[in-house]
């Protein structure tokens, strides 16, 4: 019986090699090398190729690669049989945590604006702001939205988060349900967005969206590239209805060299680093599914296939 581990544009190896550091009896494969498919009944996938899956007759259970599960959920190639997994850690959840409250204190202290001053060896004190003069928003209440929403409330800030079902998370204004929406956002100004993609959050960063966020706003995009409709980012910063955005993930990732988004000041690009899963963290997770597979106990971290995530 073997695990195999596909993704096309990461370097699987240190998973392989921290498996094998756990449990040396393993038999751990990284894809194109795989001797015998019908021994595998044991997948880590991310960003896998088309018409992949249905090779491996034996498939019982694919872990993503990483918190988000949409390059799984979509793939139907997948047979309905195959339990989704995904990675939920306290590593990946202090990530987004540090992802998020970089960007909005870069937003109060204004740092890129003294960047920008410093370049031209300019010493000019600027009004900042402090954190009571602003209100958060998240979407996405999961394991990472939720967790960024208590830190910062617990840190003095007022958050309002929105989720399909209603949340109590200490200091956190819970909405829920898309008819919720449009008061969450009229209590936003810096928007977070760290919701699944999924047919109903596909497009949600829109521009009747940007409308409805109360001044002066900002968007801090962790989520998926798909979320957002790009042209739309462009025309509510030149309408001046958002100050600027925080992108770390993109439609298309690499982001093209000739993608609008990278000429643009008010438009800070991070390439897809906001929560990174690490083989030391999150090896362990994955072997301990696949025993559980194995002996036939309750998998963790499962994903709902008609839900989407
Ligand atoms: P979870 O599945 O734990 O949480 C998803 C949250 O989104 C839940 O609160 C859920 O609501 C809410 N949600 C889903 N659909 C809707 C909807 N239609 N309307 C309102 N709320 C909705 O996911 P995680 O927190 O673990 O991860 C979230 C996403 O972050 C990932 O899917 C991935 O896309 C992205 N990500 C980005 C990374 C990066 O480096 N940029 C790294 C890791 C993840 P409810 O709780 O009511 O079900
Ligand atoms: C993830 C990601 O989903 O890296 O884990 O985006």
């Amino acid at each position: 019986m073997s695990i195999l581990l596909v993704a096309r544009n990461r370097n699987m190896i240190p998973f392989r090699e921290e498996l094998l550091r756990l449990d040396p009896h393993l038999d751990v494969e990284i894809w194109p090398t795989c001797k015998r498919p019908q021994r595998v009944r044991f997948i880590v996938a991310w960003d896998q190729p088309d018409q992949f899956f249905s090779r491996f007759s034996n498939l019982e259970v694919v872990s993503s690669m990483g918190a988000g599960v949409e390059h799984l959920v979509t793939d139907p190639d997948l047979p309905a049989k195959v339990t989704i997994t995904r990675l939920v850690s306290p590593g990946l959840k202090e990530q987004i945590r540090d992802y998020v409250e970089s960007s909005l204190y870069r937003i109060l202290r204004r740092c890129d604006d003294y960047l920008n001053l410093q370049r031209s060896a300019r010493w000019e004190k600027l009004d900042h702001t402090t954190r009571d003069q602003w209100r958060v928003g998240m979407l996405g209440l999961g394991e990472l939205g939720g967790a960024v929403a208590a830190s910062l409330a617990s840190s003095g800030w007022t958050v309002h988060g929105w989720s399909r079902s209603r949340k109590s998370i200490p200091g956190c204004i819970s909405w829920y349900g898309r008819d919720q929406l449009p008061d969450m956002l009229s209590n936003t100004q810096i928007l977070i967005n760290l919701l699944p993609l999924t047919r109903e959050t596909e497009g949600i960063l829109d521009l009747e969206l940007f409308k409805r966020l109360a001044e002066p706003s900002w968007l801090i995009q962790a989520g998926r590239g798909e979320h957002l409709v790009d042209e739309d980012l462009i025309y509510a910063l030149d309408q001046n209805l958002l100050e600027g955005a925080f992108l770390d993930v993109f439609r298309e990732e690499p982001l093209p060299d000739s993608h609008p988004f990278w000429n643009r000041d008010s438009i800070r690009i991070t390439p897809h680093i906001a929560s990174v899963s690490r083989a030391n963290e999150l090896a362990p997770q994955l072997l301990e599914n696949y025993k559980r597979m194995i002996s036939n106990q309750k998998l963790l971290y499962t994903v709902d296939r008609t839900r989407g995530y």
